[in-house]
């Protein structure tokens, strides 16, 4: 539940002692002491600091956030721009974090990772950033999501997002490990029976499956001509940067390589589909990394801007550190569920 304490808004939660408490005496730190005698107990409990709630400007910069609630994936794709082995925030502080975002006015919550779907708790992370009225999204690799979580969980997701490599297993396994394109058809099967979920598949495009687009829009569009889901198909020119070592020469198409693909694709398809090239994508999205920083991906660089929840003015962090706002307010309006994007 939602009240306003201490000049901001803040949500009651579970107190490790039991029970749900008071905003008011949730905001101390309790250090309960058992006394026991003569067959009496006694509790007291003594106030130890008061907890510093850091307020939170709305942004109007912002329209998503991308959650990389965890490093953990069965994949490892060479050119892959998430974070690698970086520790993961528990739960308590991953919850903190979704209401934090809530308060600062942001719209769009996507879950990504890593595979989100390898924390635990996502389903209840899911669940509150709806219950703050956020649109959700999950970003995942496919193969962890199963129909037992959909009819869970999905009710609470507003989009899944997937990716596809290739239009087949041998394509795909260029990139991504044997096995994943015949998961990605099955987690786009299984999301057919929540047709409240918009779908969107991305490729990340390479030199390597550059040549299988055509096969991979037909195989995209033909799902979506079925599927009663709301579809999209993002294609990325992949974007050198990453937090491991990787010999980009093998994997880079160049600006005209790409260009030329997206003239040649965009006419033939009748799906909703979106070229990103690498102008487009750099400094395009504001992050949380797994342990909770704030993090502005520009460039080859990974920005660290302290740790989310200590962030008061987010839009003052992110724009003094290269943010293109405008570009990602424009970017934003390309999917949503709740109208537009509010200047
Ligand atoms: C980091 S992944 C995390 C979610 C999930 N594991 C997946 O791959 O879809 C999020 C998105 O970034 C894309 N991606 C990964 N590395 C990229 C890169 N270097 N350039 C552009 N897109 C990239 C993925 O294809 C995916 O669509
Ligand atoms: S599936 Fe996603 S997170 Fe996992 S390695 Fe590939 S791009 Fe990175």
């Amino acid at each position: 539940m939602e009240r306003a304490v201490l000049g901001g808004t803040w949500a009651s939660e579970p107190c490790p002692i039991g029970g749900r408490l008071s905003a008011l005496v949730h905001s101390q730190i309790h250090f309960t002491l058992l006394l026991g005698g003569l067959g009496q107990i006694a509790y007291m409990t003594v106030p130890l600091a008061a907890r510093k709630m850091v307020p939170a400007k709305k942004s109007r910069l912002i329209a998503t956030i991308d959650f990389h609630v965890t490093s953990e994936c069965s994949q490892e794709c060479p050119y892959c721009w998430g974070p690698l082995e970086v520790a993961q925030v528990k739960k308590r502080e991953a919850l903190k974090i979704v209401e934090k975002v809530h308060q600062h006015g942001i719209r769009r919550i996507v879950f990504t990772g890593g595979d989100p779907l390898r924390r635990r708790d996502i389903g209840r992370l899911v669940k509150h950033a709806k219950a703050f009225g956020l649109e959700v999204a999950l970003s995942t690799t496919g193969d962890k999501l199963t129909r037992g979580f959909l009819r869970k969980y999905g009710r609470f997701i507003d989009l899944v997002s997937i990716p596809l490599d290739g239009s087949n297993e041998e394509v795909s396994s260029l990139t991504k490990e044997m096995g994943h394109f015949s998961a990605v058809m099955k987690a786009l099967r299984l999301l057919e029976k929540h047709p409240q979920i918009d779908v969107k598949v991305c490729t990340p495009l390479t030199k390597l499956n550059g040549h299988d687009l055509g096969n991979m829009l037909r195989l995209v569009a033909s799902w979506a001509e079925k599927a009663p889901n709301r579809v999209f198909y993002n294609i990325f020119n992949i974007y050198p940067r990453a937090m491991q070592e990787v010999d980009w020469d093998t994997y880079l198409l160049t600006d005209e390589e790409f260009s030329a693909m997206k003239e040649r694709e965009e006419r033939a398809s009748n799906l909703t589909v979106n070229f990103l090239d690498r102008t487009t994508l750099d400094a395009l999205y504001v992050l949380i990394f797994p342990d909770g920083e704030l993090c502005l991906p520009v460039g080859p660089d990974y920005l660290r801007l302290g740790r989310f929840l200590d962030v008061e003015d987010l839009d003052q962090a992110v724009k003094s550190a290269g943010f293109q706002a405008e570009k990602h307010l424009e970017h934003s309006k390309g999917w949503g569920k709740v109208g537009e994007v509010p200047d």
